[in-house]
Formats: C-alpha cells, structure tokens, sequence
C-alpha cells in the first residue's frame, strides 16, 4: 500500500480515520466549515462528546 496516498480507513473499532489528504474541509449539514484538516478521526460510534470527531469514548 502507497503509505502517501489519501485514504479513508474504518477502524476495528469504528473511529473513522482521513489521512494523508493535502486538504480536506468537513461541512455540516448547512455546508458550513467545521474544520480543514489533512488529517481526521470522526467517530461512528456515536458515543463522543466532541461530534463529529472521535475522542476515545468508543473504547469504554
Ligand atoms: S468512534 Fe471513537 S468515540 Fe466514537
């Protein structure tokens, strides 16, 4: 695997994962910028307190 090439990985535990992206923006649902990163980990688990991103609940 291209370890440079932009991915998106679902985790074993659910965490979804963006990495290697030059830029990528997140948008609500209004289309409004929440961040721009080149780097995310957005939680699919639905347990974290700091939505949309993953902040280490989904492992309690
Ligand atoms: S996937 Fe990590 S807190 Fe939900």
């Amino acid at each position: 695997m291209d370890n440079n090439k932009p991915t998106i990985q679902i985790t074993a535990t659910g965490k979804v994962v963006v990495t290697n992206a030059k830029q990528v923006t997140l948008l609500d649902a209004e289309g409004k910028t929440i961040a721009t990163r080149n780097r995310f980990s957005l939680c699919s688990c639905g347990k974290t307190l700091d939505a949309p991103f993953c902040d280490g609940a989904h492992k309690n």
